[in-house]
């Protein structure tokens, strides 16, 4: 196929590393979503809004670092402190003063985030806030999204493929129950069957997994109210929508509280962070003075200075850049969202991208789904298109989205570069058909 054929001939080296890689890393890459056909790109520097592969092309880049990144690569204001930072102790494994400063302009913004625990992923986090969950309730069941992903914890990951992992016992899974993304229904189903045994409900009021996939805000209001009522716990996965959708995230963004909150992304400043947040009360469960403690860890890079000074120097730049960030990236996002599904429309492709503010991914439509709402709905899209269009602007037009991956927008990204992305989609739809043969 030509479009292969053209990428391999730009992308030598990459194929050549990915030949080694195969050799010591399983299936060549150290995540999973990272893989894609016929071999990834392998990257070596990123600035701003561009990174660079190892043959020494320039992309601008969508994908901003699995979506951690929201001022862009390594901003100079950043750097050149935690370059400093670097000399005097990266780990020092103790209570330290850029944790709290972190933590305290994160108190200040975030509602309810009235405790906090830094660790280093935000697997960490929604592992930890399950944890809380259950300890605090002394109930035994977690609802969440099928689909919904909530990093690689042995449990969470129940129904985020169609096909379930090995290695993951029964017994581990037994108390987790899924429910479809935007369905009151389905929610309020499985919800009856164990609301006496329900310690939380675990969501991403935006789905990653389908392309930020936004909840229906009355969706989120039933979760929260019967989730209320039946003093089970609401836990907003925020991993994603934190700092992302505004200084509040997802609860400022719907008008709804939560009750534990889960962060990671943003707040490390491009250094690797997970958080678990929550009312008071309920992280108090953690406190190990208690008789009926449960634990939560940190781990030993957790609250490291570098993660911490680097969050902090992010989340303070937010909160003093608010307006015009927000405003910026949110208005970008609509414009490329708007954009692109217009030129295949107009080029008679049925598409859908998906995403809200500054998140973004493409989907083709087909005659078995006609609105993405869920990512059952999702899964019914041609796969196959949205692969050679992400690889097709890569080869041809210099553009980095990981292939069939949401896309972020970044402060550093300008309305050049959305032109540029809707001109090279238009480009695609024109070419589709010759490329791929
Ligand atoms: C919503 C959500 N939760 C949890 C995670 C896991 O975070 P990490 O990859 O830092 O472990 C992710 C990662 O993408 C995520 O998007």
């Amino acid at each position: 196929m030509k479009l292969f054929e053209d990428y391999k001939r730009k992308t030598p080296t990459s194929k050549e590393m990915f030949e080694r890689a195969k050799n010591i890393f399983v299936n060549g890459v150290n995540h999973d979503i990272r893989f894609y056909e016929p071999y990834p790109l392998f990257l070596k520097r990123g600035k701003a809004n561009k990174v660079w592969d190892v043959d020494e092309n320039e992309y601008t880049d969508y994908w901003q670092g699995h979506a951690s990144l929201i001022l862009g690569h390594s901003p100079d204001f950043i750097m050149n402190e935690i370059s400093e930072q670097v000399k005097h102790g990266t780990i020092l494994g103790a209570p330290n003063p850029y944790a709290l400063e972190l933590a305290e302009l994160i108190k200040k913004v975030v509602p309810n985030a009235e405790k906090i625990r830094f660790c280093n992923s935000g697997s960490e986090a929604t592992m930890y806030a399950t944890r809380l969950a259950r300890a605090y309730t002394k109930r035994r069941y977690i609802m969440k999204v099928s689909g919904g992903w909530h990093g690689y914890n042995s449990n969470l990951i129940k129904n985020v493929w169609n096909k379930e992992t090995s290695g993951i016992l029964e017994e581990e899974t037994k108390y987790i129950s899924t429910f479809k993304f935007n369905d009151i229904s389905s929610f309020e189903q499985t919800f009856k069957g164990i609301k006496n045994d329900l310690a939380c409900v675990i969501i991403e009021p935006v789905m990653g997994a389908g392309g930020g996939l936004p909840a229906d805000k009355e969706f989120l209001r039933i979760i929260r109210e019967d989730t209320e009522k039946n003093g089970s716990l609401l836990v907003f996965d925020e991993v994603i929508t934190g700092f992302r959708l505004g200084l509040g995230g997802a609860q400022q963004y719907y008008g709804i509280e939560a009750d534990l909150l889960t962060m990671g992304k943003i707040i490390g400043g491009g250094f690797p962070v997970g958080a678990v947040a929550g009312k008071s009360e309920i992280m108090e469960m953690a406190n190990p003075q208690r008789k009926d403690s449960t634990r939560i860890g940190g781990g030993t890079f957790s609250a490291n200075p570098i993660s911490m000074k680097a969050g902090y120097l992010t989340v303070k730049y937010l909160i003093e850049n608010a307006e015009s960030i927000y405003s910026k990236i949110n208005s970008l996002g609509e414009i490329a969202r708007k954009g692109i599904d217009k030129v295949f429309a107009e080029a008679g492709i049925d598409t859908q991208t998906t995403g809200i503010g500054s998140i973004l991914l493409t989907h083709f439509l087909t005659s078995e789904v006609d609105v993405i709402k869920s990512v059952e709905d999702e899964r019914l899209c041609d796969k196959k298109t949205q692969h050679f269009y992400y690889l097709y602007l890569m080869t041809y037009h210099n553009i980095f989205f990981l292939p069939t991956h949401l896309g972020a927008i970044s402060y550093a990204h300008s309305d050049s570069d959305i032109q540029k992305l809707i001109s090279a989609t238009l480009e695609f739809s024109l070419n589709i058909k010759a490329l791929t043969q």
